[in-house]
């Protein structure tokens, strides 16, 4: 039998931590180890409210640790990390000032996968945007839908889907315009129109599994993979030997 892959998870009690706790109880691949989250689940061996009080001992026995929490918590657990080399899947966005520099900098010595959107399909509308390059010279608008407890405005996601715009088109593109209503899980849209004809790309999150199946199958991966960042490329291209 396989080895199970230890899983340490930091944001358990939240929406995306109850998305991956759940497919957690069908998926023979891992063991829930250890949570870090204000209330115990009762879903892992350990549960600690707070980092610092995690033993040395079951800290070494995490294989990957997988992070769906805010930029000021993501920012406690880095250092560490670092100490175990352990590797990393963050979903976590909304970065601010050199918060998202300490991440790149953990990846000098831990495996680090990170993405604002672990969706496969969101993925393949990225690799869509990249066909604009051939109308760069329609006008082009963002626009984004969250639920109203989402905390960054716009959505990481479409932060990604903005750079991903001006790149392919090689100009500026107004930034994202978010709304924040009812439960809605997330869809993105990207408009492009010239005075004869309109194109629109839209993604449609029906659920928050999506993004879990992505964060498993992240954390299946990158425990094979050398100390590097990492993204969805990587992951949909395993080719690629990813950004050291
Ligand atoms: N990449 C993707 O595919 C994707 C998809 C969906 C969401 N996200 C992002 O993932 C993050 C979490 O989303 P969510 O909807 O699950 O949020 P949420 O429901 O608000 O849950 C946040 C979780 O993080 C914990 N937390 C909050 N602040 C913390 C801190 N300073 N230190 C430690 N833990 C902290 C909370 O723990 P307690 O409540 O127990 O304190 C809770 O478990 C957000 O940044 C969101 O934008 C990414």
């Amino acid at each position: 039998m396989a080895k199970k892959i230890k899983l340490g998870l930091f944001g358990s009690t939240g929406k995306m931590g109850v998305a991956i706790r759940q497919l957690l109880k069908s998926d023979s691949d891992f063991s829930p180890l250890v949570e870090v989250c204000s209330k115990p689940t009762g879903d892992f061996e350990e549960s600690f409210s707070d980092l610092k009080k995690i033993p040395a001992a079951t800290l070494k026995q995490v294989d990957v640790w997988i992070d769906f929490s805010r930029p000021e918590g993501l920012m406690d657990l880095l250092p560490l990390l670092q100490q175990t080399k352990k590797p990393l899947i963050s979903g976590t966005t909304g970065f601010e000032g050199n918060q998202f520099t300490k991440v790149e900098a953990a990846s000098k010595k831990n495996p680090v996968f990170w993405a604002s959107n672990m969706s496969v399909g969101l993925w393949t509308v990225r690799q869509a945007i990249k066909a604009l390059s051939t109308i760069s010279h329609f006008d082009f608008a963002l626009e984004e839908i969250h639920h109203t407890q989402k905390k960054d405005n716009p959505s990481g996601t479409a932060v990604t889907l903005h750079k991903d715009l001006e790149k392919a088109v090689g100009k500026k593109i107004p930034p994202a315009v978010g709304h924040r209503l009812g439960g809605v899980f997330g869809i993105h849209t990207i408009t492009a129109a010239s005075q004869s004809e309109m194109i629109k790309l839209e993604h449609n999150a029906l659920n928050r599994t999506v993004f879990a199946e992505g964060a498993l199958k992240a954390a299946k991966w990158i425990v094979k993979q050398p100390s590097g960042l990492y993204s969805m490329d990587d992951l949909m291209k395993p080719t690629s030997k990813g950004k050291k």
